[in-house]
């Protein structure tokens, strides 16, 4: 590659971070330590739809106006998630989880980077099914507001209900996920009584404490986007949520192996990425 190419990718790279530090100290969202590969490309996606001449003029328009900095932080949140999402984890929380919660008399539950709800509502109905819904308290968190209304709302396009249908089905599903929704003008609306147990807030786990002690902890394709540094820290956060015995639940691509916390958890289902926070003698 030519001198002036590999001049001009290193001013971009530099005026990438400055971008995010711009944002950072302006407006406290702290996408420093998140995977560069990740934040450069949807950047970069943002950059050509603005038509802007360079990145140092997004640095300005970051600075002036609210509206485009919300847009980046869409662009950086990367909402795609779905109701059961890998249902082979969700028949391993039924089969093998649920089992240990039954003799709980109050269970707790943190979902951490839930998007827009689909995961929670999936949490809500599996728990219902086995009978654990009534004394179970769940907290469905995500740093993006946006995201979380829509997460409260509850409502998802009915053309995507036959696709969760068929996740529900396969996570072993007792009944018809249509009994748990109403139809209202192209959209599936989830039914009120799932949300009667769920507390959605927004909570940034960059830059947020502990958001409560908890039993179970579900942070699934969150961990990605972040450097190895950043996992590390959140995964203090979870530690410093559970108690022994807790049980921390990550994504299919995620795992605890590289993390300095490893040794405080053992691997429970390391097929589907669940971990027990071990118990000290
Ligand atoms: C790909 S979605 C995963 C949704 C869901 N957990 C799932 O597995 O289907 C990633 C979510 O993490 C959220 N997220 C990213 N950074 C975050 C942060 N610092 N604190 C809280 N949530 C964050 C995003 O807003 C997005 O909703």
């Amino acid at each position: 590659m030519k001198k002036n190419q590999n001049e001009s990718l290193e001013n971009q790279d530099i005026e990438i971070r400055l971008l995010v530090d711009a944002i950072y100290q302006k407006y406290g969202y702290d996408f420093r330590n998140y995977s560069q590969a990740h934040v450069k490309r949807r950047i970069l996606n943002r950059f050509n739809l603005s038509g802007m001449k360079n990145i140092t003029d997004m640095i300005h328009e970051s600075l002036a106006n609210r509206k485009f900095v919300d847009q980046i932080l869409m662009d950086l949140s990367i909402t795609v998630t779905e109701m059961f999402r890998d249902p082979a984890f969700y028949k391993a929380l039924r089969e093998e989880i649920f089992p240990l919660l039954q003799s709980y008399p109050f269970i707790k539950i943190w979902h951490a980077g839930c998007s827009s709800g689909e995961e929670v509502y999936s949490m809500a109905i599996l728990m219902k099914e086995e009978g654990l819904y009534e004394r179970t308290q769940i907290y469905a968190t995500d740093f993006n507001p946006v995201i979380i209304k829509q997460a409260k709302d509850g409502v998802y396009p009915l053309n995507r209900m036959k696709e969760f249908s068929v996740n529900y089905q396969k996570a072993g599903g007792k009944g018809s996920l249509s009994d748990y929704y109403t139809i209202n003008s192209g959209d599936a609306k989830l039914l009120e009584i799932l949300k009667k147990n769920i507390v959605f807030a927004t909570h940034n786990l960059v830059t947020d404490s502990v958001f409560a002690e908890v039993n179970l902890v579900i942070c699934r394709n969150v961990l990605i986007y972040f450097d190895r540094y950043l996992q590390d820290r959140v995964i203090k956060l979870f530690v410093d949520s559970l108690p022994e015995g807790g049980l921390l639940c990550l994504g299919s691509k995620e795992n605890l192996q590289f993390s300095s916390h490893y040794h405080e958890f053992n691997p429970l289902i390391p097929k589907e990425k669940i971990y027990i926070r071990k118990y000290l003698l």
